[in-house]
């Protein structure tokens, strides 16, 4: 097989339209090839919905179906080998009588752990793993953390002034540009929860939600520790799910749920309870005083800062990114600048 790169490719491409909507599973894409063509393709578009590999069978049309035995899946993960929401993925390969598949990387969840890629080796399937595997692992970068630290994925993302600041003292100061604004909220959509510090929801009072992209609203989080943010704010408005984490009530009214935890280290305990609300991972917007405990805690994954060139001369300074850190991408979004960090340290 010439340039399996190239089909991988697409595959990651239709693998990253599923971002934001099959959370807590990994995000996949598959493409059917015979003598270089593409004859099928097809990602894993909702949680519960068919898988990558289905879809990309199901998509062949009828007068190329008889040419799918005789053709190469390239599937950006593992196939699954387990009965989960869908029927195993590896069965219907076999039903299909396709004896070639090349796979970017393997599935660590415990259920896979590459019992898909045995299933399909001992069936005869030639099997090629590796392909683009380090792309395919970024891609799916929650899932992975899901896997390997049993807590969600967590982005951290921060605005400052180019000389350091991230907002004025008790006043709401807006730094990054509008036209940033599009690309934070696809970012929000991409994610299954938001958090904000108390001082931010107070001195904010930020929506968190997705009006300037496409995608669904991420689920709000807070800790207030003795109830005491003003119920006018934003964050209570019920039209998205909130979790208000405190130290004095659990209740629950529509969109809006109180859960009461220790007031000892709770930053911890917040990051405990969110497997329970199926939160995979999770975008922390600020401020400096919660991104400080979670770099303390080594409790990132990656960080995002826009850059503004605007300057405050005084205010809250920006957090210090922990040094064992790796630049993975920086561009400009006219006039602010992006920089994306992965934590190595983990
Ligand atoms: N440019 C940006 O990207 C950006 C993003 C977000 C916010 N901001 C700005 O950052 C400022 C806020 O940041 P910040 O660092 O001061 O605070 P913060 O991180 O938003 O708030 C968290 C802190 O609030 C404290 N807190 C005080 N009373 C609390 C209570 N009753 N319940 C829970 N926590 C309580 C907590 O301290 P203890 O745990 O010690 O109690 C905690 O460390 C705002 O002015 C906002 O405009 C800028």
């Amino acid at each position: 097989m010439k340039n399996p790169q190239l089909y991988m490719e697409r595959c990651l491409q239709l693998a990253q339209l599923g971002l934001g909507y099959v959370s807590p599973n990994p995000i996949v894409g598959a493409v059917l090839v015979r003598d270089y063509r593409i004859i099928g393709e097809g990602y894993h578009q909702k949680l519960g919905g068919a898988h990558a590999e289905v879809n990309c069978i199901n998509s062949v049309s009828p007068e190329d179906k008889a040419l799918i035995p005789l053709s190469t899946l390239f599937v950006s993960l593992e196939p699954c080998s387990h009965f989960g929401k869908t029927p195993p993925c590896t069965d219907y390969i076999l039903m299909h009588g396709i004896r070639q598949v090349v796979i970017a990387c393997s599935d660590s969840s415990a259920k896979v752990n590459g019992k898909g890629i045995q299933i399909l080796r001992d069936a005869g399937v030639e099997v090629i793993e590796h392909v683009l595997e380090e792309e395919a692992q970024w891609l799916n970068r929650r899932f992975f953390t899901n896997c390997a630290l049993q807590r969600p994925h967590i982005v951290i993302k921060w605005a400052e002034t180019a000389d350091g600041f991230i907002g004025s003292r008790m006043q709401r100061t807006k730094i990054s540009s509008i036209h940033t604004d599009p690309m934070v909220h696809q970012w929000r959509s991409q994610e299954d929860a938001i958090w904000v510090g108390y001082q931010t929801a107070l001195v904010d009072n930020p929506r968190l939600n997705v009006r300037f992209a496409i995608g669904k609203n991420p689920i709000r989080i807070v800790f207030d520790r003795d109830c005491t943010l003003p119920p006018s704010l934003h964050l209570f408005d019920q039209t998205q799910d909130t979790i208000v984490f405190n130290t004095i009530k659990s209740t629950s009214k529509p969109n809006l749920t109180y859960l009461k935890i220790d007031p000892e280290n709770y930053v911890q305990q917040i990051i405990d309870n969110l497997e329970s609300f199926d939160i995979s991972s999770i975008l922390v917007e600020g401020g400096t005083q919660l991104i400080t405990k979670l770099f303390d805690m080594n409790a990132w994954d990656e960080a995002r800062i826009i850059h503004s060139p605007m300057t405050l001369d005084q205010g809250i300074q920006a957090p210090q990114l922990p040094s064992q850190h790796q630049m993975i991408e920086a561009y400009t979004s006219s006039p602010d600048r992006i920089s994306i960090y992965k934590n190595l340290d983990r």
